[in-house]
């Protein structure tokens, strides 16, 4: 028997970096994530086709750990083992895509089926985090939410809800190839809120107004707001210094070719930029830009998150 499941990636539209410190933020499911299969074996392991890696869950190679590490706690909590876990990402690591929070969402779905373990979402999440706080200190849990649920959420420490969309809309995403530890964006905003407090406190308070009126904006079917939003999110960031000269010469050409908004989405210091198209023009600019840099795809919000399915 085997069991398959599915889980997003994700873009932080609005608030990354605030959101650790618990303010709000907007994060949206993309169309392409991870996948993982689990089917029994004689031995607990681990396979990523991605990193071309295979190790055991007890014994687990450097990149899988974190992964093996939720794997783990999960097979000894229940009593099981024997479960091989095999993965595979349509979407690039260490790139602020949430590729960490898709595969241990995904890996952990995909064993609970074939153990009929029957975890909620809560549980889920939970055990996803226990990966997400080994790959980045102080994860404020944006991934691995947006991972379970799908959608476009509101996502704050204390409080997390999705926001129903009133109208679909694409976003497209380019990513840049090189990456930087979240965990070093994260103490470099750190170092920015503590030498500036005043500065920090006023975006801080903006973006949260932002993300609030954005996502009642985005339920009434009304686009605009958000566009401004991501332009005032970029130049904050790149203040706080998370940002890079080529995240910031995308952002620039993404804009004046048309694109209502555009700005560094997830940790930064490389990774990806995400643009928001002028409305009616969303497949035209797509081509556009992605014709100087094929490395930029666009995703519709899918609705679902995790989906987990008995297989061949
Ligand atoms: C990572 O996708 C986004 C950050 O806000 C970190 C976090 O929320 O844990 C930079």
């Amino acid at each position: 028997m085997r069991y398959r499941a599915k889980a997003p990636g994700k873009v932080i539209l609005l608030g990354e970096h605030f959101v650790v410190h618990g303010n709000p933020a907007l994060a949206a499911a993309l169309d392409r994530g991870v996948e993982a299969v689990a089917e029994e074996g004689d031995e607990d392991i681990v396979a990523s086709e991605d990193l071309r890696l295979s190790s055991p869950i007890s014994k687990p190679a450097e990149g899988l750990a974190p992964l093996c590490a939720s794997i783990s706690k999960l097979l000894s909590d229940f009593g099981r083992r024997g479960v091989k876990v095999t993965l595979r990402s349509s979407i690039p690591v260490s790139a602020g895509l949430g590729s960490s929070a898709s595969s241990a969402v995904a890996a952990l779905s995909a064993v609970s089926g074939l153990f009929d373990l029957r975890l909620d979402d809560e549980a889920l999440f939970d055990y996803a985090m226990i990966s997400e706080r080994m790959v980045h200190e102080n994860p404020s849990g944006v991934d691995v939410y947006v991972a379970v649920h799908g959608g476009l959420v509101y996502f704050q420490r204390s409080k997390k809800r999705s926001v129903s969309l009133a109208q679909r809309f694409p976003i497209v995403v380019c990513c840049t190839g090189s990456s930087r530890r979240t965990g070093d964006m994260v103490a470099r905003v750190a170092a920015f809120k503590e030498a500036s407090p005043e500065t920090y406190r006023t975006w801080a308070t903006a973006s949260s107004k932002l993300v609030e009126d954005c996502a009642r904006a985005l339920e009434e079917g009304k686009y605009e707001l958000l566009a401004q939003a991501m332009n005032f999110h970029h130049m904050a960031l790149k203040a706080m210094g998370v940002s890079t000269p080529e995240l910031d010469s995308l952002v620039r050409e993404a804009r004046s070719i048309g694109f209502s908004g555009a700005k560094l989405t997830g940790g930064g210091g490389g990774g990806c930029m995400i643009a928001l198209p002028t409305r009616g023009d969303e497949v035209k600019l797509f081509h556009t830009f992605n014709a100087k840099h094929p490395n930029s795809f666009l995703s519709y919000i899918p609705s679902e998150g995790v989906r987990c399915w008995s297989t061949k």
